[in-house]
């Protein structure tokens, strides 16, 4: 497959949040004489939302989570820091679905312009939820780009339409982590560490495009292990990716993620998580 000389907002056009544009009265009327129909302004936004969620593991006696709540409001980026063994990856852990917390809810809620609910709060499903997981390139398991990518694919019997869908879904990726000039018959592991991890990244974001965006992308310790220059690289990335997604990590390296932060939370040992500006 050639590489991609599309943008995503040129295959896609762009998304939801139209900005709002105000109107006077005179213009309005006059609009309104002409007979334009009346234009429908949606403003309203989702914000993730955990709700004091406890977790033990089956057949142990410790709560591993306990009582953790906090909410990020959609195309913002929350960091998680604290000491290690305090329960970081359990939570994330939970918000992909790999574990079900023992209470609490873990949901979406919309909201108005206003800030009031919208609709009853939706929950987090694993289909619309990336989770780039410590050291990503560990579990690449193909010798090509292509096939590390498309991993899991329908192989047989999927019609054109799937197959178009699922081509501008890898593109549409391609184009946002910045991978669309490289090579789809590259080995993944002859990459370097930042396009490893900006691979990682795209195989996320294509599973989940499936649904549609992510509601959220979750990143454990997206700095770990990589020189400096792909430290700076996935910084980057990850600025240029906030833009259009809700971003969740979890990583020691606070200063070099500063810039990025919206909202932040210390994990104390225990499972106990606290609102901590950096
Ligand atoms: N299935 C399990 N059963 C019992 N204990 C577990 C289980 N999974 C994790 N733990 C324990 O839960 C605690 C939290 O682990 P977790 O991996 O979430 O910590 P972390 O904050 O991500 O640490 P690090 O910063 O080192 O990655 C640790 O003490 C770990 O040993
Ligand atoms: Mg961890």
């Amino acid at each position: 497959m050639a590489a991609s000389a599309f943008s995503a907002s040129s295959l896609f056009g762009s998304r939801i949040n139209e900005p709002l544009t105000l109107i006077s009265s005179k213009s309005r009327s006059k609009l309104n004489s002409k007979r334009t129909p009346p234009v429908k302004i949606s403003c309203d936004y989702s914000c993730l939302e955990v709700k004091d969620v406890y977790y033990r593991p089956p057949g142990t006696q410790i709560n591993l989570l306990n009582g953790v709540s906090f909410s990020l409001p959609e195309k913002s980026f929350g960091l998680i820091f604290g000491q290690s063994g305090s329960g970081k990856t359990t939570l994330l852990q939970l918000l992909a679905g790999l574990s079900k917390p023992t209470s609490g809810s873990i949901c979406i809620q919309r909201y108005t312009n206003e800030g009031n609910p919208n609709q009853s709060p939706k929950l987090l499903v694993p289909e619309r939820v990336g989770i780039v997981f410590q050291f990503p390139e560990r579990y690449f398991v193909a010798d090509n780009v292509l096939d590390e990518v498309t991993f899991g694919w329908p192989r047989q019997r999927s019609g054109l339409q799937v197959k178009e869908h699922l081509a501008l879904n890898l593109q549409r990726a391609f184009n946002w982590v910045g991978l669309n000039g490289i090579s789809l018959d590259k080995d993944p592991h002859s990459l370097s560490g930042g396009y490893k991890r900006r691979l990682a990244l795209a195989i996320q974001l294509v599973r989940t495009f499936r649904a549609q965006v992510p509601d959220v992308l979750i990143l454990d310790e997206p700095l770990a292990g990589l020189d400096w220059k792909a430290r700076v690289d996935v910084v980057k990335l990850l600025q240029h990716l906030k833009k259009e997604l809700t971003i969740l990590v979890v990583s020691h390296d606070l200063k070099e993620l500063q810039d990025l932060v919206d909202r932040s939370w210390r994990m104390e040992m225990g499972g106990v998580l606290r609102e901590e500006c950096l």
